[in-house]
This record gives C-alpha cells, sequence and structure tokens, in this order.
C-alpha cells in the first residue's frame, strides 16, 4: 500500500504511450518502457535527504550548468523487483544496493540517501508501478535509482544541489541471446578502469567509457568486451556491465575487489551459492592464460543475471567453451539462483524482501 509510506501520490492519469495491455511479456528484452510513476527528492550540499515524493514518471529539469551534465557527478544503482506465483513482490537484497550507493557517494563527493530511505523508496516506487511488473517467469521490474549532481556549477566543484530518483521499467534478457551463451572479446587497447580511479563505484561515467569499444565489438559480431587490467594487461577485469567468473574443475574464480571492479551484488551472491553448492571459490588475480584454459566461463549482474559466455577471442585467437550449450555450473548456478530471486527456493541467507 503506498499511501502507508506516507508518501504523496500525484493523480495518476492514462496518457502513457504504451498501456500494460500492450506489452507482450514473452519478448521483453532490455529496453526502456516509461511507466506510470518515480520517486524523486532533492537536498543542498551538506545536508541530508528529506522525505521524497512520487511524481508522475516523466521529463526532469536541470540547468544546463548542472555538475551531472559538466562533470559527471552521478551514480546510479540497479536492482530488480519479481512477482511470485503466490502474488507477492520480491526484492533482491536491496540494502546492498543502498550501501553501495552510500560508498560511492562518499568517492564522488555526493550526499546519499539513508538505507532506510532507500529502501522506503524502492519500495514506494515499485509498489506505485506494480501493474508493470512482469507475470512470474516472464521477466522482473528493474529498478533504476539514480543520484545526481542537480544545482549548478561552472568552476569544478560538487554541485551545490543533489537529486535523488528512482523510476522502473519492465524487463526481459539483457543479451539478445536470451539465456544462449554470448561471445566475448578481449580488449587489449582500451581499459575500462585504473588504479585509485573510479571503477569500484557506479558512476556513470565509468559505463560511457566503455562505448566505443562495445560498438566496435559489436560490429564484428561479438556480444559485449572484456576488460583486462590496465597495469599489467595480463589479469581479467570485468565485461562492461558484468563481472566475470571463470570455472576449472570444482574451482570457480573471480577477479578480487580492488578499486578498478564494480562490487556486484549478484557476484557477491553466486560466490556465496557456489560455496554452499560445494564449489571451491576464490577471490583474486586470475590471468587471461586460465580464463583460455577455462572449462566454463560466466558473467553475472543484476541486469545480466547469470550469463554463460560461449567463446571468447583475445589477439585473434577463439577459444570455445563446452559443446553448444550452456555450461553445467552456469546452469546449475543460474537456476539456484533465480529460484531464489522468483520466491521459488526457501531463502535460508533471507536475501529477499517482500
Ligand atoms: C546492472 O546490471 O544493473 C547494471 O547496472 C548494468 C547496466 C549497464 C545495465
Amino acid at each position: 500500500n503506498v499511501n502507508s509510506l506516507r508518501l504523496r501520490v500525484a493523480s495518476p492519469t492514462s496518457n502513457l504511450a504504451l498501456e500494460v495491455a500492450d506489452i507482450d511479456w514473452d519478448n521483453l528484452g532490455f529496453g526502456f518502457m516509461p511507466t506510470d510513476y518515480m520517486y524523486i527528492t532533492k537536498c543542498s550540499h551538506g545536508d541530508n535527504f528529506s522525505e521524497g515524493e512520487l511524481q508522475r514518471f516523466g521529463n526532469i529539469e536541470l540547468s544546463p550548468s548542472a555538475g551531472i551534465l559538466n562533470y559527471g557527478q552521478g551514480l546510479f544503482e540497479g536492482l530488480k523487483a519479481y512477482r511470485t506465483d503466490d502474488g507477492n513482490i520480491l526484492l533482491f537484497r536491496p540494502e546492498e544496493n543502498a550501501l553501495r550507493l552510500r560508498v560511492g557517494a562518499e568517492r564522488m563527493c555526493m550526499p546519499s540517501p539513508t538505507v532506510e530511505q532507500f529502501m522506503e523508496a524502492v519500495k514506494a516506487t515499485v509498489l506505485a508501478n506494480e501493474r508493470w511488473i512482469p507475470p512470474p517467469g516472464k521477466g522482473s521490474l528493474y529498478i533504476r535509482p539514480l543520484l545526481m549532481g542537480s544545482g549548478a556549477v561552472l568552476g569544478l566543484a560538487p554541485a551545490p544541489e543533489y537529486t535523488f530518483l528512482i523510476y522502473v521499467s519492465p524487463v526481459g534478457n539483457y543479451f539478445k541471446e536470451g539465456l544462449a551463451p554470448i561471445n566475448l572479446i578481449v580488449e587489449t587497447e582500451m581499459h575500462r578502469a585504473t588504479p585509485g580511479g573510479t571503477g569500484g563505484v557506479k558512476t556513470i561515467g565509468n559505463y560511457a567509457a566503455v562505448l566505443k569499444a562495445q560498438g566496435a565489438a559489436k560490429a564484428k559480431g561479438f556480444s559485449d568486451v572484456l576488460y583486462l587490467d590496465s597495469v599489467h594487461k595480463r589479469y581479467l577485469e570485468e565485461v562492461s556491465s558484468c563481472n566475470v567468473f571463470v570455472v576449472k574443475g570444482n574451482v570457480i574464480s573471480t577477479p578480487a575487489i580492488k578499486g578498478t571492479i564494480l562490487p556486484g551484488i549478484t557476484r557477491k551472491s553466486i560466490l556465496d551459492v557456489a560455496l554452499n553448492q560445494g564449489f571451491k571459490v576464490e577471490e583474486r588475480l586470475v590471468t587471461i592464460d586460465e580464463l583460455l584454459d577455462a572449462d566454463e566461463v560466466f558473467c553475472t549482474g543484476t541486469a545480466v543475471v547469470v550469463s554463460p559466455v560461449g567463446s571468447i577471442t583475445y589477439l585473434n585467437k577463439r577459444v570455445t567453451y563446452g559443446s553448444d550449450g550452456v555450461g553445467r555450473v552456469s546452469e546449475q548456478l543460474y537456476s539456484a539462483l533465480t529460484s531464489l530471486q522468483m520466491g521459488l527456493a526457501e531463502d535460508k541467507m533471507g536475501w529477499t524482501v517482500e
């Protein structure tokens, strides 16, 4: 019940370009679809965010001199709401997003909402847009919190005003391959992050920085790009929008979080799920040679969930994994994670929030 969340709700209108009834739930991709409401709150630099409000979804007004437009002072988050068979709506580990946003805000010199505010705002936004949550098993409602320097600046400095906003959109599979294995190319010239930079927080600039290599890879028929570390050009970092894992025998390894890699919530969850399933898990430096020699490779992320990798191309050499289907480990972990997220398995870790 939205009202129990004490938020002001503007009166509903029905002038949307697309109506829920028009959606083909069986063919949802990962594209933006406007919904009914967005959450918004503002504060001045040095202050705390006050209780926000739900507004009709629509464009926002920004000064051309806004900190986010001129100096990239912005962060985003991504999480999902699932509709369950028994009529509930589940969020997956939303406090983790709230905490990650706070860490990122500290790095980007921005105020951030408290965990409680974040949680209340996410729940209110999801409930206000409830009709846009796909039916069970057909996808999820992607929740996109944005934190930005919205005040005007000209000299390089933190913006004088900040906006915290949440919008949502129904989504299906991230990659056009769906759950079929994706084909990655290792980028050897451009880098996603450098030590001491902002690769470890979810700042908007990290994503603009990968568009050029991603575009070139897509033009050659690859699904996406895998980045190497910028110092040795030898250790795995991550894919443009997700973390990477290599499987060798019973050992599942992923690059350790050391400032250049996004601390993915799906990454963290998969490490726990794999450990519980009897795998040995390792967070460490993982070399390109280990990747090429792996039994299986997969990516994880909120948007991509668990995405098996079918091939890696590195310096004109192409290595394929498995025969042509999804690898056994990727499939097992995908199934365990999504069962939890969709409320089909007992949530012993207490990760889901109704
Ligand atoms: C997510 O997985 O939620 C992300 O933030 C990746 C984004 C590029 C879609």
